[in-house]
């Protein structure tokens, strides 16, 4: 995954311009596999995003049964097995890098009448699992893993559930779908009580393949369920792809770039909250509801950032644009400090360690901190020169340094590019639509199809 043959050269650009539409929400596309194929009925999927992590769920439930037609791009026709149709899968469920397929399946595979296991690659694995198994083992679910569950490789027996009240202990929007979707086949009543709200696509989702679900503030609760009714959904553009085009657009001067269709779900979309208060042009536009879903079209233009003071529950509804606010600090005027955001240390890699390093190589002052990190950003011409810097396989950390890249003065190189595929294939020529300056980006040394 992390080729150094495999990568890009990004120059300083003279603005992103023009109007662009994001490939479906990751997060929602997982769901929408997941749901579809234990519904009852067909559902159709529209805008589906066909990036590596996606395909490991649609595998998944394909190798449990489910019929799973993929028409033309981006659509689906699910024809779902009902809640008690899935089949033991003939071999192990390799999740890949994708913690919400390994962390929603823990949870979905809990209550079956079947055994399963699950394993992902070298990243996946020391992803801690705990936080999910230790409330399903609570509910009764029968799971063995190295360290007591906490790693991948996992194995799961089929067992009864009784619905327990959980308070999570972290944020997680992976282990309240988890338990969740364990709840719709608990006995009696599954409640997840979290401290600040997490992304509540389960719960929006749930409602439109109409089960009966509850949520007051930060409590939402399931019950044991009947049935899944199949339905249309249809996917809106994925925030976290569109915040790499919206620091783009906010660094490099001479930009004014609509990004349309865009998910903006507030658990989503901290990073408006963030680039407003650094002072940076950023609208939402023409707001409206889709599958569920609070949808709008995003307007940014070049401006000069200031830097800020992030608290880590600013950071939840960002939580997966931290590497693109570090880019956004180190050209703002002034500090940015991100603190309470430790969480980050077990992402795809440790995002705080990965950011540090990229930022430093290219010059910049960076502080590490154990839960957080202090950028001293400058606007002033000289900073920001630009490098080479590794992706550590981490799509996010790659698609942040390309923008980097943009806003440099000398230009950055980022090694190991096939990874962006995990979340956003066709990043780069999408991104390339968008330059007003095309040679500001060589794709000469890019492989893969991102
Ligand atoms: C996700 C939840 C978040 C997020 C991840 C996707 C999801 O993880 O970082 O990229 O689809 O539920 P946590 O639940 O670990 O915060």
């Amino acid at each position: 995954m992390n080729n150094k043959e495999n990568f890009i050269t990004v120059g300083p650009s003279a603005g992103l311009r023009g109007e662009v539409a994001m490939p479906g929400d990751k997060s929602i596309s997982h769901r929408a596999v997941i749901l579809g194929s234990i519904a009852e009925g067909i559902t159709e999927v529209d805008n589906l995003l066909e990036a590596t992590d996606n395909m490991r769920t649609l595998e998944a439930f394909a190798r449990m049964g489910v019929n799973i037609e993929a028409k033309e791009k981006g659509k689906l026709r699910i024809d779902g097995c009902g809640l008690h149709g899935l089949t033991g899968p003939p071999d192990v469920i390799d999740c890949g890098n994708s913690g919400t397929t390994a962390r929603l399946l823990l949870g979905l595979l809990s209550p079956q009448t079947f055994s399963s296991e699950l394993t992902g690659d070298a990243s996946l694995r020391k992803r801690p699992m705990k936080r999910v198994v230790e409330p399903l083992v609570r509910m009764g679910a029968s799971i063995t893993g190295s360290d007591g569950g906490e790693y991948l490789p996992i194995s799961i027996t089929g067992a009864r559930l009784k619905g327990i009240k959980y308070k999570t202990p972290v944020a997680s929007a992976q282990v309240k779908s988890a338990l969740l979707l364990a709840g719709l086949y608990a006995e009696g009543e599954t409640v997840v009580i979290e401290s600040q709200a997490s992304r509540d696509h389960t719960e929006r989702l749930l409602k439109v393949f109409s089960v009966d679900i509850t949520v007051e503030g930060t409590r939402t609760a399931v019950r044991k369920t009947e049935s899944l009714k199949g339905c249309k959904i249809t996917v809106p553009g994925d925030f976290s792809s569109a915040a790499f085009f919206i620091v783009g657009a906010a660094l490099t001067p001479g930009s004014e770039l609509l990004i349309k269709d865009v998910g903006v779900n507030p658990t989503r979309t901290g990073l408006i909250n963030i680039l407003k208060k650094m002072g940076a042009s950023v609208e939402t536009l023409n707001p409206r509801e889709v599958s569920g879903e609070p949808v709008a079209d995003i307007l940014v233009k070049s401006s000069n950032p200031k830097g800020t003071a992030i608290s880590g529950a600013e950071l939840l509804p960002a939580i997966d644009e931290f590497p693109a606010i570090c880019v956004l600090a180190a050209k703002a005027e002034g500090v940015t400090t991100i603190e309470g955001a430790a969480e980050l240390r077990v992402k795809e890699t440790d995002r705080i360690a990965a950011m540090a390093a990229a930022l430093k190589a290219l010059g910049i002052n960076v502080t590490e901190k154990p839960d957080g990190i202090v950028i001293e950003g400058s606007r002033a011409p000289g900073y920001l020169m630009g490098g080479k810097v590794e992706s550590h396989g981490d799509h996010r950390i790659a698609m942040a340094m390309t923008i980097a890249g943009l806003a440099s003065e000398k230009g950055v190189t980022v090694e190991g590019m096939d990874c962006v595929d995990i979340s956003f294939p066709g990043f780069f020529d999408l991104l390339k639509t968008t330059v007003v300056d095309k040679n500001a980006i060589d794709l000469s040394g890019v492989t893969s199809s991102g």
